[in-house]
């Protein structure tokens, strides 16, 4: 399995919203993630790619802006030779950043891809950015239902914090609201480093990892993606 998690842009936008259909039952329109990637300042989206046998490793987007001090700021763009050696969008995820706390608003696996620790991976690079951002807490919206969910937040430490009646309108099932405890204290960051070294291991283990988080320190070359890259 070879992996490249790098921030979403616009070409992205079609897949990820075949994607959003299969896993959600309110997907958002394509106008919402336009706007997210264009007009929210406070807005990190990342898209997992699966890059096909064969292919090439491409090279991580450059940032079109400088990186120092956000580097989470930039829009990055592929040319389409590129784009089409990237392969399929296997994930997203995306929060806003609001001062010191992160609000996760979708994070989402291609049902076929679940169960390999993508999600994990995901939720990783979103808790990573936001401590590189220097939020202090993550908060979230789950379906009370959810129980898959749920249990990937909690590994992370999220825990329930609240309710919110209703709030899902297609049949007015309740969120419980999730929170981190504070991700820049020390024993957080432990134990998120333990769990990252062992979800390196797990997808290593998988086949070939090449995980490029702009920014991050997320980070894994086996020899056969490094020689292609
Ligand atoms: C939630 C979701 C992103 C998880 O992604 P995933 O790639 O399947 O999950 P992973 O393989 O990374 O698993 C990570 C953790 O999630 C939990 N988990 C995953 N699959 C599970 C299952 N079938 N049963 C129970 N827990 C499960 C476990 O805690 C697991 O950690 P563990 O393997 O150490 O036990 C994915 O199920 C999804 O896209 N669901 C639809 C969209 C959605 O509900 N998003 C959340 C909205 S709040």
């Amino acid at each position: 399995m070879r992996l490249l998690v790098e921030a979403m842009d616009l070409a992205d936008i079609p897949e990820v919203l075949e994607v959003d259909r299969l896993s959600y039952s309110l997907p958002w329109p394509a106008s919402a993630y336009r706007r997210e990637i264009l007009h929210n300042r406070n807005a990190r989206y990342f898209v997992l790619r699966q890059i096909p046998e064969g292919r090439p490793v491409p090279v991580p987007r450059e940032p079109s802006r400088p990186r120092f001090p956000l580097g989470f700021l930039f829009r990055p763009q592929r040319n389409e030779e590129d784009r089409q050696s990237t392969g399929q969008i296997a994930g997203y995820a995306g929060m806003w950043l609001m001062i010191d706390e992160a609000h996760i608003t979708t994070i989402a696996v291609r049902p076929e891809w679940r169960g390999k620790k993508l999600g994990e991976l995901l939720l990783a690079t979103l808790l990573e950015a936001a401590q590189d951002m220097g939020a202090h807490r993550l908060t979230l919206e789950v379906r009370m239902s959810n129980d898959v969910a749920q249990r990937l937040y909690r590994k992370y430490g999220f825990e329930t914090e609240g309710l919110r009646p209703r709030y899902y309108s297609d049949n007015n099932e309740d969120a419980y609201i999730m929170t981190t405890p504070d991700i820049r204290d020390e024993q957080y960051r432990r134990r998120f480093e333990e769990h990252v070294t062992e979800l390196q291991k797990r997808l290593g283990e998988a086949g070939d990892l090449f995980i490029h988080l702009p920014g991050g320190s997320l980070e894994a070359h086996s020899e056969e993606a490094a020689k292609d890259a």
